[in-house]
C-alpha cells in the first residue's frame, strides 16, 4: 500500500534541515521516492551544495521552487521562520498538492490560513527518526483526502512508526510526550552513566551500560505486553537493592518532577500555537488551568 502511494511523486522539501534530511534520507533509501523528483529549498549555498552532493536531489535558493510542479511539499522550517516562509509561499500552491509540516506548534489553522491552503497535515516526529526508529502522530484536516493521508502514512513510515489522530490536540500533547522525549531519555541516560562512573565504572562501560539497560527495558516492556509497574514489581525483592533505589527515586520526586516538565513542554507547544495564529495565549485550551496549580515546596 504504502510504496504504491509514493509512486512516481514530485516533492518539494522547504527548509531542509536535520529532521527534514532524515525524512529524505528514509525515503531515498527505501527507494520511495525517486532523488531526480525532489527539490529542496536552502537560503544557503553550502547547504544547499551538501544535499545535491549527498543526496542528488535537485535544490533551490528560492522557496517558491518546492511549490512549482510537486505533489506534496514538506515544511522543515523553525516555528520562527514560518511566517515569512508562508508569506512566500502563500498563493503558489494548488488544490491538489498536500502540505506536511513537521513545524512544532504550527497548527492546520496557522498553516491553512497562512498559505491559504486547506489540504495540510501537521506531523510531530522525535530524532530517533535519523536511524528510521522515530515515532511520529499526525493530524490531517478534512481537505485531506485518503490518497493524501496514504501518502502521508508512506512519508512518514521512512522515518518509524506513525500514528494518526483524529484530535489536532493530540498532536501538541504528543509534542510534550514523544516529540520532545528523546530529551527527558537523553537526560535520564547521562544521570545514570555518571551515576555508574560515580560507582567507579570506566564512563565507556558506563556508558554502554546504561544505553544496553535502557533499550533492552524498553523492548522487554515492548515485547511482553505486561503492565510496566509489574515488570517493575517482578525484580523488586523484598528488602533488596530495587526497593531500596525506588524508595529514593520516589523521596526525590521522580514521577513529578517527570509530571511538570511534559506539563510544561506542553504549554510552552500551546504558546508556540498560540503565536503562529497571531493570537493571544489566554485564548488557548482549558488545559492550561493546570498553571494555576500551587507550585511544589
Ligand atoms: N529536532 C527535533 O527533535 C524535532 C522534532 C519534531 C519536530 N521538529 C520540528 O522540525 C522543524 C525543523 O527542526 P530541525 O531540528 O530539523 O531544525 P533545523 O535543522 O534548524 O532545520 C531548519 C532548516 O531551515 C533552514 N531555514 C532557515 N530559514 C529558512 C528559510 N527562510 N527558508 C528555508 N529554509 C530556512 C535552516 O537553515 P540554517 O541552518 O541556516 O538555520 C535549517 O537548515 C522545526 O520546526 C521543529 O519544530 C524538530
Amino acid at each position: 500500500m504504502s510504496a504504491e502511494s509514493l509512486r512516481g511523486i514530485r516533492l518539494g522539501i522547504v527548509g531542509t534541515g536535520v529532521m527534514a534530511e532524515a525524512m529524505l534520507a528514509g525515503l531515498l533509501e527505501r527507494d520511495l521516492v525517486a532523488a531526480s523528483n525532489v527539490v529542496c529549498t536552502h537560503p544557503r549555498a553550502q547547504r544547499r551544495e551538501l544535499l545535491a552532493a549527498t543526496h542528488h536531489v535537485n535544490v533551490a535558493a528560492l522557496n517558491l521552487e518546492a511549490t512549482k510542479d510537486t505533489d506534496v511539499v514538506l515544511l522543515g522550517v523553525k516555528p520562527q521562520m514560518l511566517a515569512g516562509v508562508m508569506a512566500e509561499l502563500r498563493g503558489s500552491l494548488h488544490p491538489a498538492q498536500l502540505v506536511i509540516s513537521i513545524i512544532a506548534g504550527a497548527t492546520t489553522t496557522a498553516l491553512g490560513e497562512g498559505l491559504d491552503h486547506p489540504a495540510v497535515v501537521r506531523c510531530m516526529p522525535n530524532t530517533p527518526a535519523q536511524i528510521g526508529r522515530g515515532v511520529t502522530v499526525w493530524f490531517a484536516t478534512k481537505s485531506v483526502d485518503e490518497v493524501g493521508k496514504a501518502r502521508t502514512r508512506a512519508m512518514l513510515t521512512a522515518l518509524g512508526r506513525e500514528f494518526e489522530v483524529h484530535d489536532e490536540r493530540q498532536v501538541a500533547m504528543a509534542t510534550a510526550v514523544s516529540g520532545t522525549g528523546p530529551t527527558y531519555i537523553f537526560l535520564f541516560i547521562e544521570a545514570l552513566t555518571d551515576a555508574a562512573v560515580h560507582l567507579g565504572f570506566p564512563r565507556h562501560v558506563a556508558r554502554e551500560l546504561v544505553l544496553d539497560t535502557m533499550q533492552g527495558s524498553a523492548e522487554f516492556a515492548l515485547q511482553s505486553g505486561k503492565h510496566v509497574a509489574e515488570l517493575r514489581d517482578m525484580v523488586t525483592s523484598p528488602g533488596g537493592t530495587s526497593a531500596e533505589a525506588l524508595y529514593q527515586l520516589e523521596r526525590g520526586g521522580l514521577r513529578t518532577v517527570v509530571s511538570d516538565a511534559v506539563w510544561a513542554a506542553f504549554e510552552r507547544t500551546l504558546r508556540i500555537e498560540a503565536t503562529l495564529e497571531q493570537r493571544a495565549p489566554d485564548a488557548a485550551t482549558p488545559a492550561r488551568q493546570r498553571t494555576s496549580r500551587p507550585a511544589r515546596t
